[in-house]
């Protein structure tokens, strides 16, 4: 069990260090860490069976942002992202937040979202009318579809009847609203939506076409708040620039689309890092923060009473802890472990901090140095390896990069070769 997440100086650590220190809190064992280790290490044949045509698989990197403390428990966030300082970023946010107590979070139960199109209804106001009077029954019929998920206290719970109109004509569209526990839940949900489509079909004399589950999970939510103190973020003129950059993404789609993305940062790396649908949860983040008409940020910020920043996030979030990748991949399963959640919901809090802590760092980097700075030294890094910096000198040839301000290939190149001929 992770007891403290605030590891001072982790990344100076070297990588097998920082595992090491993981997996004593986290105790993994020996396969896991050689999974994690080494990649090429996966039975093939497990990634064979996932994807169709498969021809072989591509490492991305896995992370571990420190420092959460969430509803007075510490986790250790593994995440997979090619970008540069999303980790550091995340880390970072979440010190700040650490010493005003954490982040406060809450999730909703894990209700999905089953669609069922009907159209070329005779009388579309009686079909609405005769499914609404018969909700019970359709509820026992697509629950007749997973009596494991009932016993373990989900199912379908609810129905909705909505009447739509379409370019093609009047539709009416049945939502069934699904309890899928530690599940992701497409499975579960299109199952019974595909169950129960003939049966409405018979009832409303209409065809249905459509019965799939729907990406804006917008009964599946997760919460988080937390507060930075303005002295951690750098003063007042810093809280004013964030606000300042909220206030620009509440008025500006333009500006949004990029907040809401910083955010989709973190969430979809852990995501990543655990088998889920990173997909899933960007259709359901963009689509939630469209629900009201305009497409708003999915956090909120302002300035508390005593001048210190504080910050909200509310975001569909279906996510699972079972089924699909984050069981049949192993190095899914032991970041699953890592993540330290016992359900789907815990799950949900956890992401919603972290989407928090991501667009607080975004928004504090962009309100004081700019982003640029903090990628540079990864950037710096990238291009001295690519001009083919031995390991050993990486280092070196990087800091010359960003003290002369020259982060380019052609310079690298020659730092390499002065080096070299100096050695
Ligand atoms: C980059 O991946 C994400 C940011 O652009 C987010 C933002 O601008 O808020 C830094």
């Amino acid at each position: 069990m992770v007891t403290n997440s605030r590891l001072k100086g982790f990344y100076k650590l070297s990588r097998e260090e920082r595992l090491k220190i993981v997996a004593e809190q986290c105790n993994l064992n020996d396969e896991e860490i050689e999974l994690l280790q080494d990649p090429a290490a996966t039975d093939m044949r497990i990634l064979e069976r996932m994807i169709e045509n498969m021809i072989g698989a591509i490492s991305i990197p896995v992370g571990i942002a420190t420092n959460f403390t969430i509803n007075g428990k510490d986790h250790l966030i593994p995440m997979a992202i090619e970008e540069p300082s999303v980790i550091a970023a995340a880390s970072n946010a979440a010190k700040g937040a650490r010493e005003t107590g954490g982040f406060r979070a809450s999730a909703s139960d894990p209700i999905m979202i089953g669609q069922i199109q009907l159209t070329k209804l005779p009388d579309p106001d009686a079909a609405v009318k005769k499914i609404q009077d018969e909700k019970e029954r359709l509820l026992g019929e697509a629950n007749s579809v997973d009596p494991m998920l009932v016993k373990l206290k989900g199912g379908a719970k609810d129905l909705m009847v909505r009447k739509i109109e379409t370019m093609t004509g009047t539709m009416v569209i049945v939502h069934l609203l699904v309890d899928v526990r530690d599940a992701m839940g497409a499975n579960a949900v299109n199952s019974m939506a595909e169950h129960l489509a003939p049966v409405v079909a018979e009832m409303t004399s209409g065809r249905v076409f459509l019965r799939i589950l729907s990406n804006l999970a917008m009964h599946r939510i997760g919460r988080a708040s937390a507060t930075w103190s303005k002295e951690f973020l750098g003063g007042e003129e810093t809280i004013d620039g964030i606000i300042e950059a909220y206030s620009f993404a509440a008025a500006d789609i333009f500006r949004c689309a990029t907040h809401n993305k910083g955010i989709m940062n973190g969430i979809t790396a852990v995501a990543q890092a655990t088998g889920n649908d990173t997909r899933a949860l960007e259709a359901g983040a963009h689509s939630y923060a469209s629900i009201h008409g305009g497409y708003e940020p999915l956090t909120k910020w302002r300035r508390d009473e005593d001048g210190n920043l504080s910050g909200s996030i509310e975001i569909p979030l279906a996510i699972g802890l079972i089924g699909g990748a984050t069981k049949s991949h192993p190095v899914a399963r032991t970041n699953l472990k890592i993540l330290e959640v016992e359900s789907s919901t815990e799950f949900a809090m956890v992401l919603a901090s972290v989407g928090l802590a991501q667009n607080l760092a975004a928004l504090r980097a962009l309100a004081a140095e700019g982003i640029q700075k903090g990628h540079m030294r990864l950037h710096a890094k990238n291009i001295a390896a690519s001009a083919g910096a031995p390991p050993d000198l990486i280092e070196e040839v990087a800091i010359r990069l960003i003290e002369e301000g020259k982060i380019r290939m052609d310079r690298a190149e020659e730092i390499i070769e002065e080096l070299r001929n100096k050695g």
